[in-house]
């Protein structure tokens, strides 16, 4: 058996997306900025795709720009709004501590050309406090970055309360709403953002294709500069087939989101029950209650991450871990290490992330392998069986 739990990684494609990609690939080949027929028709792709964005997300169909993904997504709207303020004086940036790499690393670029940066910490159960944003204020931030749902954790932020302390200050919001797009309602206008980033790979579209929601008279320069594509606000020829996939997906998450999050969320809990009954020394990490309902993150104590990760895949199953391997040396998950959790949790945690292929039957065969793979690899090192 294979079975794949890391859809938060990436997720297949969808039957319907790829046909449409497919045909679209196929019969519009034209530049989406022809005025001959050709154009207007692969114009029109576009046009469907950006209805079906905007109707997921409750915005305008205007206020929707596509991009390559989530990581151009997060640039843009962190060095975009950071370019168009400047020249007002506020120099200041806020994100939480366990934001995507995308925004962290966007924020150190930004703090080495003379930014002021600001993390916020979050709590043991990995969220971020309102009352942390509120100190952390000045009169000089210009953007407030905090993520929806929380990749490795899949924690959902209070948006809405952080986006209303951001405002009352005069500054913009902007939410990395990639993993939560089509796992939770996402409404912008209930969310209170100015900005938000989603990504067609998490939700069976394809990978390489996403857009940044930019609410109607948000401050913003284009960072991709060129052609008047996208209203001005990205130039690049689009990527006319990936687009169409996003919005076939979109459409997708839209129909099915309130079925699939009850399907998901009830798999995950009997997942997550059943570890902790059967394996001691377990824990979850992040808040059970306010999460997205497709994602655990699991310690397994004395038991090194990686080695869970690959013994799992000998037996056929994809989990992931939160940490990165750079340099030969294991870093703990930035995550998990924001939450205070101790080494012990940090260095011994993988995530399972479901989605929609995922069935009982699945489940139950993980359930009867992770505890031998635990117990075998506890053994080998020693560590509390
Ligand atoms: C929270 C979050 N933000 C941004 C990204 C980057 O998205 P993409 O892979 O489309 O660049 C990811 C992907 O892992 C993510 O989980």
């Amino acid at each position: 058996m294979r079975v794949y739990f890391d859809h938060n990684a990436t997720t297949p494609i969808a039957p319907s997306v790829l046909e449409t990609m497919t045909s679209v690939l196929r019969a519009e080949f034209g530049n989406p900025s022809s005025i001959h027929h050709f154009g207007q028709r692969a114009k029109g792709v576009l046009d469907d795709a950006r209805t079906a964005v905007a109707d997921l997300l409750k915005a305008e169909v205007s206020e929707v720009v596509f991009t390559s993904g989530g990581t151009e997504s997060d640039n843009f709207a962190i060095r975009g709004v950071a370019e168009a303020l400047e020249v007002t004086g506020r120099r200041h940036l806020v994100a939480s501590a366990i934001e995507h790499e995308a925004v962290l690393t966007t924020f150190k670029a930004l703090a080495r050309r003379g930014w002021t940066t600001t993390l916020l910490p979050v709590d043991t159960s990995g969220i971020v406090a309102p009352e942390a944003l509120a100190a952390a204020m000045t009169d000089e931030t210009a953007l407030v970055s905090v993520m929806h749902a929380n990749n490795e954790i899949g924690t959902v932020q209070p948006v809405a309360d952080l986006a209303r302390i951001a405002h009352a200050r005069g500054a913009l919001f902007h939410t990395d709403a990639v993993q939560s797009v089509a796992k939770i309602p996402v409404d912008v206008r209930a969310l209170g953002a100015d900005l938000l980033s989603l990504s067609a790979h998490k939700f069976n579209g394809p990978k390489g294709a996403g857009a940044l929601w930019i609410k109607r008279g948000t401050r913003i320069a284009a960072i991709l500069t060129g052609g008047k594509h996208e209203r001005n606000r990205r130039a690049g020829t689009e990527n006319v087939a990936a687009i169409a996939g996003l919005g076939v997906a979109a459409t997708l998450a839209g129909t099915k989101l309130t079925t699939e999050a009850a399907r998901l969320s009830a798999l995950r809990d009997r997942l997550e029950n059943e570890v902790l009954a059967r394996i001691p020394h377990t824990a979850i990490n992040g808040a059970r209650d306010r999460r997205v309902p497709n994602t655990t993150n699991i310690s397994f104590e004395g038991v090194e991450a990686e080695s869970l990760l690959i013994a799992l895949d000998l037996e056929g199953v994809a989990v992931s871990t939160g940490s990165a391997c750079s340099s030969g040396t294991l870093e703990p998950s930035h995550v998990l290490r924001a939450m205070g959790l101790p080494t012990h949790r940090t260095q011994n945690s993988i995530r399972l992330s479901l989605g929609a292929g995922n069935t009982d039957e699945q489940v139950d065969y993980l359930l009867e392998t992770l505890p031998k793979v635990v117990e075998k690899l506890r053994a080998l090192t020693g560590a509390r069986r």
